[in-house]
């Protein structure tokens, strides 16, 4: 018996050394180790043995069955080696061609002025905190003491999700709203910046597109005065556009402040001469500020006559524009991949 199944084994060596294909593999592993193989076949004479001669035999069987798997599996690594090698032989493989760019992702110009504003203002302590983009009209102009019959409220000025309602819905204005977000929800101290998205009616120009992007600043505590604003504002310019840079304020008005100013910047770019950049006039305006208006603190639940604060906010679009010397607001909303890979690098 024994003979028989080294017999088969010989067998099997020579044809699975044989084996050129995947389809003969298959063919000969069921052959030689499937249900209807010799091997198995030979199960039906355990019946006519006796007891002590079962185990020995069933030994046997299960030994050839291994030797014969092993065989089969190192055939088919070898066929496996073979297919890769010839698949590398036939393929027409330039090794000598130059690869192909792999390009990177850059940041967008307005998200690199963005985080160079966030960094400047986290290194003063100041967090950041999220507004929303859609915001009711409480939030958007009565809680920042803006009069009803005030212009920027028209439909024509204001983007309004619903309108006619108990509660008007609209797209943000301006990013000031996240002030009053804040206010509810924290006692002074207060020390926030709020960068995001704002909307107005305008059509897209040169200089406008009916959705830009600001960054709102917010000082509440005991004692805060105009300086701290001045200093602040210097400040963030001065790591903006260098040492050498002015800050002048001009006086202006918003309703929730008071007083209010306008900021401008001496023009980086002529250095105060006078350039295109800042139409000769040797300075650029750049932000709105001025002190927290008490009745804004009186919305909010802020004891007016213990805290004062500062407020301000720029225009991320238009530093963008300034600082990369781009001519139009709408190169920065069109995704043109040539404009911005002209960013990749430059941070
Ligand atoms: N929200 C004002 C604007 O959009 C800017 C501003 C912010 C002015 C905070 C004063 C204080 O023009």
């Amino acid at each position: 018996m024994k003979d028989k199944f080294q017999e088969i084994i010989k067998k099997a060596t020579i044809d699975i050394e044989n084996v050129q294909s995947f389809h003969e593999l298959n063919n000969l592993k069921s052959r030689f180790t499937g249900k209807k193989s010799e091997i198995k076949d030979f199960m039906k004479y355990l019946s006519s043995m006796t007891p002590e001669e079962r185990p020995a035999f069933g030994k046997m069987v299960n030994d050839t069955l291994e030797e014969i798997g092993k065989l089969l599996e190192e055939a088919e690594q070898r066929l496996q080696e073979n297919d890769y090698e010839k698949t590398i032989k036939s393929s027409q493989f330039d090794y000598t061609m130059p690869g192909r760019p792999v390009l990177r992702g850059g940041k967008h110009p307005l998200t690199l002025v963005q985080e160079q504003i966030e960094d400047v203002m986290i290194s003063m302590g100041f967090q950041v905190a999220e507004g929303f983009d859609i915001e009711d009209d409480y939030h958007n102009f009565d809680a920042l003491n803006t009069p009803k019959d005030h212009p920027s409220r028209n439909l024509a000025d204001t983007f309004y999700v619903v309108k006619n309602h108990d509660e008007d819905l609209l797209l943000r204005t301006h990013t000031s709203p996240a002030q009053i977000r804040v206010m509810e929800k924290y006692k002074p101290p207060i020390k926030i910046i709020s960068p995001g998205r704002a909307y107005r009616n305008d059509k897209f120009d040169p200089t406008h597109s009916p959705v830009f992007h600001q960054c709102e600043g917010l000082v509440v505590d005991e004692g805060i005065s105009f300086k701290d604003l001045r200093d602040t504002i210097d400040i963030l310019l001065k790591k903006m556009f260098g040492k050498g840079c002015k800050s002048r304020f001009r006086p202006h008005f918003f309703p929730f402040t008071e007083p209010s100013a306008e900021v401008d910047v001496s023009c980086f770019n002529c250095a105060g001469k006078g350039c295109s950049t800042c139409k000769n006039s040797g300075w650029i305006e750049l932000f709105g500020a001025g002190m927290v208006h008490p009745n804004v603190f009186d919305m909010v639940g802020i004891d007016s006559e213990k805290y004062t604060g500062f407020a301000f906010g720029c225009g991320i679009d238009r530093i963008a524009m300034l600082k990369f010397h781009i001519p139009d607001i709408r190169m920065l909303f069109e995704n043109d991949i040539r404009f911005l890979q002209q960013f990749t690098f430059s941070r």
